[in-house]
């Protein structure tokens, strides 16, 4: 990619690892996100490049949200806000996926493509596609004047700040506080209440505090990280909004540590996985204190039953589970922005114990600018 960053941002600042400093960003990048934009007088929020006034925001009949690797996870995430706070049906599909299957292009789509370089070439290409088929485009991009930035027709700049490690800490985060700034305002323009609004901002500013929080539990996640750093596999399950969390801890983890994982939804156990479980194959669960929160006690139930050993992610302590990191609870729509940052470091201290490059893993590249 072709930005400069201020050169100050690149100072490691006394961390040993990009991955770690940007780790320890997230606090800061979030207040970042959500600086100037929150409106209290409407209980929405402004986002100045997005270029859609309300009548058009009404006519948006569905949003396709496309993205590649960490960028996709953070899509199906911002897909369930939407639908949960504007009640449009969302979903999201791997650019790569969607430029290749001659998908049907609607004009009463928003598609909104996500790329934390704003150089991926798999989400430039399905850009362009779609430009070419006239449709309305929007990007979540953090990288300001990149590729896909000044090609969508408006969007929404993340601003993580430059993000260093091949893997996506910060950005991520940051992406899913867009979407959710995104998933108010069109929902404030729909059928989304003053009180549901106020609830959803009252939880987005909790966030910066309840990440810093979380972040001071490194030394007992750093504990479990040694513990689990002999496993060969490793299974990560959650539903429905516990789901995509699942998925990109998973990916966290093999980029970074190399150990096979899998993400699974908690529902779909009995349809397969369950044939895998042994002590020697441990599962992550994300377990957020919502009205699916008994079915995911029965999930580890299942795997209890079976002699897996557990580490839960959750609000409260689980005791089906062998270890919980117990996090603080935001609103339910926001709870996967922070239910997934105890396993980055998770996977940045699995990788460490079994001594990985931690800022370029193997075979990855930060940003992957050809086909
Ligand atoms: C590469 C990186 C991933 C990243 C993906 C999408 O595969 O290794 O960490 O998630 O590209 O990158 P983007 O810049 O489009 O978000």
């Amino acid at each position: 990619t072709t930005v400069e960053w201020e050169a100050a941002s690149y100072d490691m600042g006394g961390h040993d690892t990009y991955m770690h400093k940007e780790i320890h960003e997230q606090a800061d990048a979030v207040d970042r996100v959500l600086r100037g934009r929150i409106d209290d007088r409407f209980s929405t929020v402004h986002l100045g490049g997005l270029n859609l006034d309300a009548r058009e925001a009404r006519q948006i009949r569905r949003v396709k949200i496309l993205g590649c690797g960490t960028s996709y996870h953070a899509g199906m995430i911002g897909a369930q806000m939407i639908e949960e706070l504007a009640r449009i049906p969302a979903d999201a599909e791997p650019a790569s996926e969607f430029r290749y299957r001659n998908a049907v292009v609607d004009p009463d789509t928003l598609y909104v493509a996500v790329s934390q370089s704003g150089e991926t070439y798999d989400v430039l290409a399905a850009v362009q596609e779609l430009k070419r088929k006239g449709a309305r485009v929007f990007g979540i991009v953090n990288v300001v004047g990149s590729a896909i930035a000044r090609e969508a027709d408006a969007g929404i700049y993340v601003h993580a700040g430059p993000e260093v490690c091949v893997v996506s800490t910060k950005c991520f985060t940051n992406t899913t506080v867009a979407f959710a700034l995104l998933a108010l305002h069109l929902g404030r323009t729909r059928d989304l209440s003053v009180r549901d609004g106020k609830r959803i901002i009252e939880g987005l500013r909790k966030l910066p505090a309840q990440i810093t929080e979380i972040l001071d539990r490194e030394e007992e996640i750093k504990k479990l990280a040694e513990q689990y750093a002999g496993a060969r596999s490793m299974l990560f399950i959650g539903r429905v909004r516990g789901y995509p969390v699942a998925r990109e801890a998973s990916l966290k983890l093999k980029e970074v540590s190399y150990i096979h994982a899998e993400a699974y939804p908690a529902s779909e156990l009995k349809h397969g996985p369950l044939a895998l479980i042994e002590p020697a194959l441990p599962t992550v669960a994300i377990v957020p204190d919502d009205d699916l929160l008994e079915k995911n006690r029965a999930a580890m139930e299942e795997i209890k039953a079976r002699s897996g050993r557990i580490l839960a992610v959750a609000h409260q302590n689980q005791e089906k589970a062998d270890q919980t990191i117990v996090i603080p609870k935001n609103e339910d729509e926001l709870d996967p922005i922070l239910m997934g940052i105890p396993l980055q470091l998770l996977a940045y201290h699995t990788a460490l114990t079994l001594g990985r490059d931690i800022d370029k893993p193997r075979n990855l590249a930060k940003s992957v600018t050809v086909e």
